[in-house]
């Protein structure tokens, strides 16, 4: 089987996976809106956490460094870099320079479906860096940067963002938990409610 990211050749840690886990025949529209998004605040993304049964500043904070690696299209940060909650004015958390690269990359009315590193410090390495990013300004999206600079962040997520950004050993063991606590959600085990899929995106059927 093809695996669309694959950790360890990346660079990232391994960790035993459980038998038995099914891809579900059907996805649901409004599941996908329960979903974090990019433009949430720090407090929706924390309550959306807790909601999932996951913890609402480790596994936030570890489970987001997944974008230590990948691609992100324009149109998620160009509110970033030109008109920021409506105000006409860059988001004041992103790094100028890393504005100046990303408005050339990203034009105002260029196009939003345009691909951009998720890290762009070692975009294809599974590794800290997404954390020393955000040290630095330099989170993509909303969600990651607000991990380490929202107004609430200070006593909640932040501490976190610093100590992985000063370890990745700690990063990736909290990686390791908090990714085996999200595959736990409401795994579906019953073959009569799901299949392994050939192809991650589309059912068998298909
Ligand atoms: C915390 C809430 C999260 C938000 C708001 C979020 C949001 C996003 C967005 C907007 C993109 C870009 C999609 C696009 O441009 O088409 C993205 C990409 C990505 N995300 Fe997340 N994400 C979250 C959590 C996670 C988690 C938990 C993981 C894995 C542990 C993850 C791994 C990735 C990867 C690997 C990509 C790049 C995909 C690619 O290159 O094709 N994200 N995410
Ligand atoms: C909480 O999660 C459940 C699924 O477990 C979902 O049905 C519900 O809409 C979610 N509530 C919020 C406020 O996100
Ligand atoms: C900036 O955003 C606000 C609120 O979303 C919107 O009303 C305004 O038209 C935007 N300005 C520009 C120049 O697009």
């Amino acid at each position: 089987r093809v695996h669309e990211h694959d950790w360890r050749q990346s660079g990232g840690p391994g960790w035993n996976v459980l038998l038995g886990r099914l891809d579900s025949f059907t996805s649901s529209k409004a599941d996908a809106e329960n979903l974090p998004g990019p433009f949430d605040g720090l407090d929706v993304l924390r309550a959306k956490f807790r909601n999932a049964t996951l913890d609402d500043t480790t596994d936030l904070v570890a489970l987001s460094g997944g974008h230590t690696f990948g691609r992100v299209q324009c149109q998620f940060v160009t509110g970033r870099l030109y008109n920021f909650s409506g105000t006409n004015q860059p988001d004041p958390t992103l790094d100028a320079t890393y504005r100046a690269f990303l408005s050339q990359r990203c034009p105002r009315n260029g196009d939003g479906t345009s691909l951009n590193d998720l890290d762009p410090t070692t975009p294809d390495n599974f590794d800290k860096n997404y954390f020393t990013n955000l040290e630095v300004n330099r989170g993509f999206l909303q969600s990651d940067q607000e991990l380490k600079s929202d107004p609430g962040a200070a006593g909640t997520t932040a501490p976190i963002v610093d100590r992985f950004a000063g370890s990745q050993e700690a990063f990736f063991s909290s990686f390791v938990t908090s990714m085996i606590k999200m595959g736990n959600i409401r795994p579906v085990t019953d073959p009569s409610q799901g299949e392994v899929r050939n192809r991650c995106a589309f059912v068998n059927s298909n």
